[in-house]
């Protein structure tokens, strides 16, 4: 099924400068809201984009609390703490201020606010584990500030619960934002690094499903290949160029359009996420990082066991990024231990391998990838 209930508005400015119907839109969905946000948007005397939108709201009558998330990816007790203050406040809506990290904390604090329960009581945890439906949520607005995960759009958060050291995933209908407001101003002052990592989310996004099966989709297929495509044609525009307006614009689309819930009408697994969530169990990498440099192993892997999708992806891609991403960079001075790379794999398969032969679980692509396929394309990232 193909659900895409959230309502996006794209355009250059449209935050610090609200539209009036837009501006309308926020009063419907009640007077006081609580506001996720980064320390760097939180902090007034480095941006004052969020300062800009609070002032708007607060002239269109919505009263407001602000909610930081400290670190990096969220984790379980910061959703925990963040949900103590928003229910305290008592808001009728949420809106998420920030990056991918943000709007997924956000929906879980949506989530916790409207179910009895604790959030991994509600996550998912491989197809034995007994998880609880989400019933209700309450309305998200998502204010993207970076343009990667696709999160204002699409149902899904992730988190880590450090105790458990695993990276677990809510889903539902219901944690889809009501509405998204993109501005491709906020890309402008990302740097060409950050961008690849951010490039590399959303062309993820877009080519699991392609790449992990055999037959073609007709204009899935098609519009997966027009994604990549003009992915790369930005990258290399931004280059050369960081404050490309259209360039910017193009990334943020295909970031909406990728996790729109589109092009998961083609069946497919997500081997590649599977596998990037287990390594960031075990290191602190950017998501997006790690698939920098997992994706184009994944390709390679696909071309070697004769996948013709597979080969005429790789004819999109700049030779480049088959050479200049390896995990041993990215970690610098972390040694990489085999051990930490087959413990991932474990975790990949624990909470994505939801397909067996037999008693040994696969993660599902093109051909099963069984624990020693993972453990040698894990080695190829190195
Ligand atoms: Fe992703």
């Amino acid at each position: 099924m193909w659900s895409m209930p959230t309502k996006v508005f794209f355009s250059e400015g449209c935050v610090e400068k609200i539209p009036t119907d837009i501006k309308n839109y926020f009063k419907t969905l009640g007077k006081k809201t609580f506001i996720l946000t980064s320390p760097s948007f939180a902090s007034t005397s480095k941006r004052d984009e969020l300062k800009l939108f609070t002032e708007q709201l607060k002239s269109n009558g919505i009263e407001f609390e602000i909610g930081i998330l400290n670190s990096g990816e969220p984790t379980l007790d910061q959703i925990n703490a963040l949900t103590a203050q928003a229910r305290k406040w008592n808001p009728k809506f949420l809106i998420a201020f920030g990056g991918g990290s943000v709007m997924d904390a956000a929906k879980c604090i949506c989530l916790l606010l409207a179910n009895e329960g604790t959030l991994p009581e509600y996550s998912h945890r491989g197809i034995h584990a007994d998880t609880k439906r989400v019933q209700k949520a309450l309305d998200l607005v998502c204010i993207p500030t970076v343009f990667a995960t696709g999160s204002e759009v699409s149902q899904y958060a992730v988190y880590t619960d450090e105790k458990s050291k695993l990276k677990l995933t809510v889903f539902s209908e219901h944690l889809k934002p009501v509405f998204a407001l993109v501005d491709p101003k906020f890309a402008l002052t990302i740097s060409y690094e950050q961008t690849v990592y951010n490039c590399f989310d959303v062309l993820t996004h877009s080519l699991e499903s392609y790449l992990s099966t055999s037959e073609d989709h007709g204009v899935l297929d098609r519009t997966t290949e027009a994604i990549v495509s003009s992915v790369f044609a930005s990258l290399e525009k931004i280059k050369n160029d960081s404050k490309n307006m259209e360039a910017r614009m193009d990334v943020a689309r295909a970031s909406v359009l990728a996790m729109s819930g589109f092009l998961s009408l083609r069946s497919g697994g997500w081997p590649i996420h599977a596998l990037a969530h287990g390594l960031a169990a075990y290191y602190k990498l950017p998501h997006g990082a790690l698939l920098t440099v997992l994706l184009p192993r994944f390709v390679d892997f696909y071309v070697e066991r004769g996948s013709e999708k597979a080969k005429k992806i790789k004819s999109f891609f700049p030779k480049e990024f088959f050479k200049s991403y390896t995990l041993t960079k990215l970690l610098k001075d972390v040694p990489v231990n085999l051990d930490i790379l087959e413990k991932a794999v474990d975790h990949a398969l624990q909470l994505d391998g939801i397909w067996k032969k037999g008693d040994e679980p696969y993660l599902k692509a093109f051909q099963p990838i069984f624990k020693n396929d993972g453990l040698s394309i894990l080695k190829n990232c190195l």
